[in-house]
């Protein structure tokens, strides 16, 4: 039996920022983030989208009338929630109108949370293969006007469903994971940015990354020459290209030339909206499996990081029933009908925070589905535009 990712949907506000005047507004030479960092655009989140609702708008599109009795949990993983007791995923639950027989959690070890997610449910899966579970990433990266880190913002959501016979990807048994108490990157309870070591977090990234693929290769005696790609945790698409060429000299000048080509794939998505946290990784697979041309069979490695840290590196192959005409599709309409935002716009939409008391949001800016309307008596207030 074959476990693993059968849909893979992304979802984040259709405000974005262009990093050229972003550049120019903070005296930059614009190839400096353009190359050097590697973005181009940053989606910009207004204040009525929070994690909440950017999960409900991407998994409303993976749940239908077809799954939605066979879901047995909802796996959340945020390193951005808006409780520090009550789930995201029990918000989720409603919007979504899941059944009260399952289990609704979140995950939290910064960018790796959705990761841990994936690996739960394949695990229960194996166990309950007439069932599926939802996993989602959702998260706001927030570093702060002019810091270094700015460049490196983004926010948004990836909802996936694992399940038996799926129809992206077959998830292969190995994986092999690391974790160390280090201070890299971490946000206390009493900041809305969070504090970085930015060029240590970026040696221990490719220090982890190193370790679990030498790990995994001595697990299961597979080399990159068995694989067709890779898609890395992309907190900027540079980040990707620096893990990328560290392994690359294990691999002939042929196929060092194919995963250039796909890793260029698998950053497609990612240059355009920026860091998601918990769901860069599976943006940038879904960037991978949309831009790249793939076969049934072919086998793609996964390299999650979350600063803290935790590193892990899996790997699955491409399902027979692979088709990305759809997704395709969605992501061309998605980036041709956003709405730019110059640089004043995004300063005043990163200030504008939610206060600490009951408030009414003016949603009427706000094309999604789902949105935040406000708070009362301490509650966040959700609603379903098409309920
Ligand atoms: N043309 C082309 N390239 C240029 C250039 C120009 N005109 N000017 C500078 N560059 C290049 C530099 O040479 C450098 O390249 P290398 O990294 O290959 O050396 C690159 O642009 C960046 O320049 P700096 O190192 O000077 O940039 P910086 O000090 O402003 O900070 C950063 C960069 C550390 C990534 C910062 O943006 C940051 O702290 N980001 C957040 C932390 C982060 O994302 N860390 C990643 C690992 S942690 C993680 O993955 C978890 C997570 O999601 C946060």
């Amino acid at each position: 039996m074959h476990i693993g990712i059968d849909q893979l949907e992304f979802y984040a506000p259709s405000t974005y920022l262009d990093l050229t005047e972003l550049a120019d507004a903070r005296q930059v030479d614009p190839n400096k983030y353009l190359i050097g960092i590697g973005q181009s655009q940053q989606a910009v989140i207004p204040v009525t989208q929070d994690v909440v609702t950017m999960a409900a708008n991407a998994a409303s599109r993976v749940i239908n009338d077809e799954n939605r009795n066979k879901i047995a949990m909802v796996l959340f993983g945020t390193e951005s929630g808006i409780d520090h007791s009550k789930s995201a995923a029990m918000y989720l639950k409603r919007l979504l109108q899941l059944p009260d027989n399952i289990r609704a959690i979140e995950l939290k070890q910064a960018c790796y949370g959705a990761t841990a997610g994936v690996q739960f449910a394949r695990d229960y899966v194996a166990l309950h293969p007439e069932q599926q579970v939802l996993v989602v990433g959702s998260d706001i990266a927030r570093y702060g006007l002019k810091t270094p880190g700015e460049v490196t913002q983004g926010g948004g959501a990836v909802a996936m469903t694992i399940s038996a016979e799926p129809a992206l990807l077959n998830l292969d048994d190995v994986s092999t994971f690391r974790s160390e108490d280090i201070m890299d990157f971490w946000r206390p309870l009493y900041r809305t940015e969070a504090l970085v070591d930015g060029r240590y977090s970026e040696n221990v990234y490719i220090d982890f990354f190193k370790a679990v693929w030498a790990n995994y290769q001595s697990q299961t005696n597979r080399h990159i020459r068995d694989f067709e790609a890779f898609a890395f945790h992309l907190p900027f698409t540079k980040m990707g290209l620096k893990a990328l060429r560290a392994v690359l000299p294990e691999a002939s000048e042929q196929q060092q030339s194919q995963l250039m080509t796909n890793f260029e794939a698998s950053r497609v998505y990612n240059r355009l909206v920026g860091n998601l946290y918990t769901g860069s990784l599976y943006l940038s697979l879904r960037s991978l499996f949309d831009q790249a041309t793939l076969k049934p069979g072919q086998r793609i490695g996964l390299f999650s990081y979350g600063s803290g840290a935790e590193g892990e590196f899996y790997s699955g192959t491409i399902s027979d029933k692979f088709d990305v005409e759809a997704s395709k599709a969605w992501f061309d309409h998605y980036f041709a009908n956003r709405t730019q935002v110059d640089v004043a716009t995004y300063e005043r939409l990163f200030k504008q925070q939610l206060p600490n008391h009951d408030v009414l949001l003016d949603t009427r800016q706000d094309d999604a589905r789902f949105v935040l309307a406000g708070i009362k008596h301490d509650q966040r207030q959700y609603v379903d535009r098409e309920a």
